[in-house]
């Protein structure tokens, strides 16, 4: 493939493992896209929870007039830059487990022999742990730092090949602001279709660049940036937040019955490892 050609690619899945990102939404992504700009309403899309920024590129490759932002709020890019380091390391460390079936163990001997060479490319300065996590920890598992990579145990889940991100990037606007802030300066322009790809409710956001669980409050924030504004969204069945709002919309004026209302909690036990605050709430009319 020629270096124009291999420029052209439009990428079906994000270049570096990203959990969350929206591959098998494309198709129908790319149906809602052209009602929008085909219908010549929008000149700008703004990305605003871009994750692995599949949407954005997909969006600047089917229409490279638009003016895509993708709000980065993980570095990704950064993952995306150093891709040469992380092709590197794996190569380094992919022949510990070449004996070995997909998915098997790696025994120790060998285990200790890949920490070496990823605690030296840690004190060079760059590890990609989300990629190292995706091709040696138990599927779905995720480490983010060197501390919290070296106490797992290690499976044979290396992809055999290069990773390549060759023009993934080409043409976006790339930025990380909270989604608030990125929306504020958008908010009234004419022509801006927003992306709002939120964490799922309660997600575990840690392998995204916060720590923080995405609440209810904060999944229901979002919907402000929906009314009244050009928007594709995102959701899961699971958040009920469709039910929710059209719940709401059937009962006009109904008033948080809360309000006031005095609020208990006892801890309770879901199973051996987690519990959950159970409540009682209580007013007088
Ligand atoms: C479900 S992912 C988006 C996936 C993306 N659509 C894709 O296809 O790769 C949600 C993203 O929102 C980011 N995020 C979390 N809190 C945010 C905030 N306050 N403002 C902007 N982005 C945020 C997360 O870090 C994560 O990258």
């Amino acid at each position: 493939m020629t270096h124009k050609q291999e420029r052209r690619t439009t990428f079906k899945t994000a270049p570096l493992p990203f959990q969350g990102q929206k591959h098998r939404f494309l198709t129908e992504y790319q149906k809602a896209l052209k009602e929008f700009v085909e219908g010549n309403e929008i000149h700008t899309l703004v990305d605003l929870f871009g994750g692995s920024g599949l949407l954005s590129h997909v969006a600047k490759r089917l229409y490279p007039n638009l003016t895509v932002v993708y709000n980065d709020y993980d570095d990704y890019h950064i993952r995306l830059q150093n891709i040469d380091r992380t092709n590197a390391l794996l190569s380094e460390i992919r022949p510990f487990a070449a004996h070995l079936p997909k998915e098997a163990k790696i025994v120790d001997t060998y285990r200790s022999r890949i920490l070496e060479a990823v605690e030296k490319a840690e004190n060079a300065g760059f590890v990609d742990y989300i990629t190292l996590s995706a091709s040696l920890l138990f599927s779905g598992r995720y480490a983010t730092t060197w501390s919290a990579f070296q106490k797992e145990g290690f499976y044979n889940r290396f992809i055999s090949h290069d990773y390549n991100a060759a023009g993934y990037l080409d043409g976006l606007v790339i930025c990380k602001y909270h989604y608030q802030e990125l929306f504020t300066y958008y908010q009234g322009q004419e022509g801006v279709l927003f992306v709002l790809d939120p964490p799922y409710l309660s997600t575990d956001t840690s392998t995204y660049n916060s720590d923080q669980y995405w609440k209810l409050r904060d999944y229901l924030d979002v919907l402000k940036v929906l009314q009244g504004s050009n928007y594709i969204y995102f959701t899961s069945g699971k958040s009920a937040i469709v039910d929710l709002c059209r719940w709401l919309s059937d009962n006009p004026g109904f008033r948080n019955p809360f309000d006031g209302a005095e609020v208990r909690t006892c801890s309770a036990q879901l199973n051996y490892s987690s519990r959950y605050l159970d409540m009682m709430l209580y007013k007088h009319r």
